[in-house]
């Protein structure tokens, strides 16, 4: 069994987990013996996705969160619940994510896109920051892609100019950027922030995409089971411990552009993100800390 401290159980989020890698990433822990709260924004298809893995995984210990993350409220919601009956968590996989042909606006008035790959990730993360800094190793892990689409900061919304497939890519070096950002800051904490890769799987997400490229993804893509073993190991596996501010690949290291790594634009991201979302304060670091704050 998967131990967090005192021997426990490991208690493992995955966002995203009724379908595709998110769901094969919940199923993986569970096999493992980990605690796995599964973060899903439908209540059927939550319920539907729960049973399965309980029932493929032979473990009981896998509960169902109900979240969206395109509601700032429903994230702020969320993590509140999930904190009050678990204190500590120990790793957070944050997989969820939404492509979108069209240009669409939530309720808190964010681009889709930008709102449930990003900001709702950021948001949730550093909500549930406090848990995992109970626990003894807590490890975060973005799924994304490398990505090579800069973020335009003038046009962050794609009010001015919007192309879906761009603004996807962004969002996707936006997880880049945040991954390398955060570990910047949980630097010296036992919270780790590494990026992975799946590489192309078998799933539902590029459904409102062009045919031509629907075809080619699907020519070369694998099971979100076999995307997903890397992804597990990343989240719990001994030879991970510690590692941080990295981006993987089935297990092994790969480079992002530069760009991703650059703390100018990562932190100009951390500063409108955590306005965006009404995070007045970094929170993640000891009250001793001489680090900057966001600005309000
Ligand atoms: N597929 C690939 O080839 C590929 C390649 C590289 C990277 N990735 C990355 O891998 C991750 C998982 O992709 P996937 O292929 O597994 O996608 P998927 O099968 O489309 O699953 C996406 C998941 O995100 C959930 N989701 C969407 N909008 C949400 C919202 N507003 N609130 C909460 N959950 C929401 C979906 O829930 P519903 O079922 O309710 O919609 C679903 O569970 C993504 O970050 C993606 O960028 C995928």
């Amino acid at each position: 069994m998967l131990t967090g401290l005192s021997s426990d159980p490991k208690i493992c989020i995955v966002t995203g987990a009724n379908r595709g890698l998110g769901l094969a990433t919940g199923l993986g822990l569970a096999a493992q013996g980990a605690t796995v709260l599964m973060l899903c924004r439908d209540r059927a298809r939550g319920e539907a996705a729960r049973d399965e893995v309980a029932s493929r995984s032979g473990q009981s210990e896998v509960k169902l969160f109900i979240g969206d993350l395109a509601s700032q409220a429903s994230i702020r919601n969320v993590a509140t619940r999930i904190l009050e009956s678990h204190p500590r968590v120990d790793v957070l996989v944050n997989s969820a994510a939404v492509y979108a042909s069209k240009r669409r606006v939530t309720a808190d008035g964010l681009e889709l896109m930008f709102a449930v790959n990003h900001a709702g990730p950021f948001l949730l993360t550093n909500l549930l920051l406090d848990g995992l800094r109970r626990s003894d190793q807590a490890r975060i892990v973005n799924v994304t892609a490398p990505s090579t689409v800069q973020v335009d900061f003038e046009d962050l919304q794609g009010e001015a100019r919007f192309s879906s497939l761009n603004a996807f890519g962004a969002t996707k070096t936006a997880n880049l950027l945040f991954t390398f950002e955060l570990a910047r800051r949980l630097e010296g904490t036992a919270v780790t922030a590494t990026a992975v890769h799946p590489g192309l799987l078998r799933s539902d997400l590029m459904r409102e995409s062009p045919g031509l490229m629907r075809f080619v993804i699907g020519l070369f893509s694998k099971p979100a089971e076999q995307a997903a073993q890397g992804l597990v190991r990343l989240a719990v596996a001994p030879e991970f411990r510690g590692e941080t501010g990295k981006f993987y690949r089935d297990g092994r290291e790969i480079q992002a552009f530069d760009y991703a790594y650059d703390p100018e634009p990562g932190g100009k991201l951390w500063d409108l993100t955590a306005r965006l979302t009404g995070l007045s304060q970094w929170d993640g670091l000891p009250q001793d800390t001489d680090r900057p704050s966001p600005r309000p």
